[in-house]
């Protein structure tokens, strides 16, 4: 999309035309701008985000999951966290009408890897910006191909629960492995079903198990999870040799006008300060390094 929807700090009005429960906390909301134009022409990386603002409520970033190569419609998964979102899973249905703007953010580097191994590393809600990759690679067969370690408490919590488990059903140069903290019933299942793809534990518990299997010291890796993972799966990942440029995270911070206006998702002290609406929200591991406060 051209600048006029990424200046603008209403956005454009977009009709919700689908509303998914993925979990009890978490509904993917599939939108569609009013304004054909804008719909044909909106584009994004994955790995970039969009304001959606609900006028005389709020606004709040969210991550872009369904993939560029699928235009006309856009996803997004929204966790119920706070005041706003709470106000979107209670109201905002089919036929609403939201207004966006975006898209912003950095996204991944896709040409640089391309044609090369990828593992995304995914923890919870971080499914959800991996996903626009996946999705991405499985229609453009971008990477040699694609692992997804993807860690969640339980099957319950589980986002794309449908599309998981037909990746894991096997799929054309994509693997799937998940890990699962408590063995609810699901988890019970997918175990008798994919035993060699489910592991229990945490997801590093599922990367330490690949070792040997999978191409760790040719991929490039993406992660995505909540702040506690990072420095754990980033510690893995080096000790499994993946290169230390070739290590990508996706961060979150509280934003404001999400295009580096406002100051309030600055972080770093003054030898580096990123501003994360800008700079991110997609960062490498030597970002992380020379960064204060990018990761805790
Ligand atoms: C780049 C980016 C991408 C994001 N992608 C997604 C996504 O794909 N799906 C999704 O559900 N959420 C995503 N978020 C988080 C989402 O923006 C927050 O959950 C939302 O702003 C909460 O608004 P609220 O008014 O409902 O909650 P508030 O009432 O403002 O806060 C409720 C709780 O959420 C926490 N919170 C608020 N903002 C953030 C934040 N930015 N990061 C972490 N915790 C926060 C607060 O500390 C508080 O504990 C993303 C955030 C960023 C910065
Ligand atoms: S959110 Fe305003 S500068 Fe980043």
């Amino acid at each position: 999309m051209g600048d006029n929807l990424k200046n603008t700090y209403l956005g454009a009005p977009a009709r919700v035309l689908e509303v998914e429960n993925l979990t009890s906390i978490e509904k993917l909301y599939t939108l569609r701008f009013l304004d054909n134009d804008i719909n044909n022409k909106f584009t994004f990386i994955p790995g970039q985000f969009v304001m959606f603002n609900v006028p005389g409520i709020g606004e709040f970033p969210v991550s872009i999951c369904s993939s560029p190569t699928r235009t006309g419609y856009l996803q997004l998964c929204i966790r119920r966290a706070g005041r706003v979102t709470k106000y979107v899973h209670e109201n905002i249905v089919e036929g609403s009408i939201v207004y966006i703007r975006g898209p912003y953010g950095n996204g991944f580097p896709l040409e640089e890897m391309k044609n090369s191994p990828i593992v995304l590393v995914a923890g919870g809600l971080g499914m959800a910006p991996l996903r626009s990759i996946l999705l991405y690679h499985l229609d453009t067969q971008h990477f040699s191909d694609l692992y997804l370690f993807y860690g969640v408490r339980n099957y319950e919590l589980m986002l794309f629960k449908r599309e998981i488990k037909t990746l894991l059903r096997g799929y054309h140069n994509m693997h799937v492995y998940l890990s699962f903290e408590d063995i609810d019933r699901g988890a019970r299942e997918l175990i008798r079903l994919y035993r060699k793809s489910i592991v229990r534990g945490m997801v590093t518990d599922a990367l330490e198990v690949l070792r040997g299997s999978v191409p760790f010291e040719e991929s490039y890796a993406v992660m995505c999870g909540p702040p506690v993972m990072y420095k754990f799966v980033v510690k893995k990942l080096l000790d499994l040799k993946v290169r230390p440029d070739r290590i990508y995270m996706t961060l979150e911070r509280r934003m404001k006008c999400g295009m580096g206006k406002c100051g309030h998702c600055i972080v770093g002290t003054s030898t580096s300060i990123k501003y994360v609406c800008l700079d991110g929200p997609v960062f490498t591991y030597w970002d992380v390094l020379s960064t204060k406060g990018l990761i805790e």
